[in-house]
C-alpha cells in the first residue's frame, strides 16, 4: 500500500504523497492556487517561495505560499 498524507483540498479529502508540499498537491489533484484580479487562474510558477503564484488558504491562514509548505494530516487548504 502507497503511504501517503490525507489532506482537505476545498472541501474534498485528497492523499497526497508523504512529503509533499502543498504546492504539489494543487497540482496533482488540478486545483489552481488562486484568481488574479482580472479574474485569470492562477498556478504554482517558481516553487522556491518568490513568484506568490502559490498562495491559499492553509489552515485558516490566507495568502500562504503553499510551495513552501510539506502537507501534513488533516491540513484544511481552500484556493480561490
Ligand atoms: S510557486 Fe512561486 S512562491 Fe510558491
Amino acid at each position: 500500500m502507497k503511504e501517503g498524507t490525507a489532506i482537505s483540498l476545498n472541501g474534498r479529502i485528497v492523499e497526497v504523497p508523504k512529503g509533499a508540499t502543498v504546492a504539489a498537491a494543487l497540482l496533482q489533484h488540478g486545483a489552481g492556487s488562486r484568481v488574479s484580479i482580472s479574474g485569470e487562474a492562477r498556478q504554482p510558477l517558481c516553487g522556491m517561495g518568490i513568484c506568490f503564484e502559490c498562495r491559499a488558504s492553509v489552515n485558516g491562514r490566507a495568502h500562504q505560499l503553499t510551495c513552501q509548505l510539506v502537507c501534513e494530516p488533516g491540513m484544511v487548504v481552500v484556493t480561490e
